[in-house]
């Protein structure tokens, strides 16, 4: 079976959001359970003003305490700027994602930066990242739609994706930041987008707020595209992109790569596990949309096993 690659983001995405206070032992819990689920990958935290987002002030704690405990998973922290990169570079943290949106008010409404700076501080970023020796991933934001400007014009995100690539991004990271996209479009975008950087440094980042995000994750498979961005539960949203619902649930994801001949590494009974404890500490009733299904397997393959 040919393996695709997930990066869970549900610390840091599916976290940054919510109305609920998660400290950080839970959100290291969280963590160790995606690991024992066999997820490879996690973007665990960022490193962004604490006043624009407090749920993730914790992230120079939570770094050190991930490395200790769990070495060999491969942990990506988001970085809006050299500040950021700075802090979680002093945290220990060994991979970075830069986040640009492909619209000024995007930027603007994100980290307060025009879209010339946003490229700038982006560029600088990555490399300033790779001088240290970090791996690096850079998102490509409303790589569909902008929640202040409409449809984003396909020009500009292929331009930025090739900046990205060429500032030494070892991943571009296509993000339907508002779940707008349709499998059509990402079919048609992402046959542009791959002219300009390679298909296997590209990645592929959806929300799933009109239930496209796994017809959508579908069509960049067949597209070429081997690596991609999910949050267990279905967690997710950004704070600045309003209609922003959650991300593609990793369950969702896994469930369908599996059933087309896709091998992830990932169990999901581990990831109802991490889904269960998500729920406790969120307070809510979570999961993508198989959630319910998923759970009536688990209820029967214990019942079968007493
Ligand atoms: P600013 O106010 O323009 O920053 O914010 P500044 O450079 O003018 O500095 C103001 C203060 O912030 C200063 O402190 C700086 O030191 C401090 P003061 O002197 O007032 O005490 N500062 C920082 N502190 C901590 N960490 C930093 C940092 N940088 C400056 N890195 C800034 C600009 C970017 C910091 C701010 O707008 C910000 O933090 N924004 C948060 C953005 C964010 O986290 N958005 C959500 C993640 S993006 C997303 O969800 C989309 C994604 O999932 C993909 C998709 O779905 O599309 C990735
Ligand atoms: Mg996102």
């Amino acid at each position: 079976m040919e393996q695709i690659h997930i990066t869970d983001v549900s610390p840091r995405d599916g976290l940054q959001n919510q109305q609920v206070a998660v400290d950080t032992a839970a959100k290291l819990r969280l963590i160790q359970l995606l690991a024992a689920a066999g997820v490879q990958s996690v973007e665990a935290t960022s490193f962004v003003s604490p006043k624009a987002v407090p749920q993730m002030a914790d992230a120079a704690e939570l770094v050190p305490l991930i490395a200790s405990r769990l070495p060999a998973l491969r942990t990506s922290v988001l970085v809006p700027n050299l500040k950021g990169l700075e802090r979680a570079h002093a945290a220990g943290a060994r991979e970075i994602a830069v986040v640009l949106s492909a619209t000024e008010t995007m930027n603007q409404k994100n980290i307060n930066m025009g879209l010339r700076q946003a490229t700038e501080v982006s560029e600088q970023t990555l490399r300033a990242a790779q001088a240290l020796g970090l791996r690096t991933r850079a998102y490509v934001a409303v790589a569909f739609d902008c929640p202040f400007e409409g449809e984003t014009a396909l020009d500009t995100v292929v331009t930025l994706a090739l900046r990205m690539h060429g500032a030494g991004a070892g991943e571009v990271v296509i993000a339907d930041t508002i779940g707008s996209a349709s499998p059509g479009m990402v079919k048609q975008r992402l046959a542009a987008i791959a002219q300009a950087v390679p298909r296997d440094q590209l990645a592929v980042h959806f929300h799933d707020t009109r239930g496209m995000g796994v017809a959508n994750a579908w069509a960049a498979l067949e597209a070429g595209i081997r690596r991609f961005d999910a949050s267990v539960g279905g967690i997710g949203g950004c704070p600045f992109a309003p209609g922003a619902a959650g991300n593609v649930a990793t369950e969702d994801l896994v469930l369908m790569a599996e059933r087309s001949g896709f091998a992830t590494g990932i169990r999901l009974d581990g990831l109802l596990d991490a889904i269960d404890f998500a729920e406790t500490q969120l307070q809510r009733p979570l999961g993508g949309r198989a959630i319910t299904w998923l759970r009536r397997q688990r209820d029967k393959a214990r019942a079968a096993t007493g």
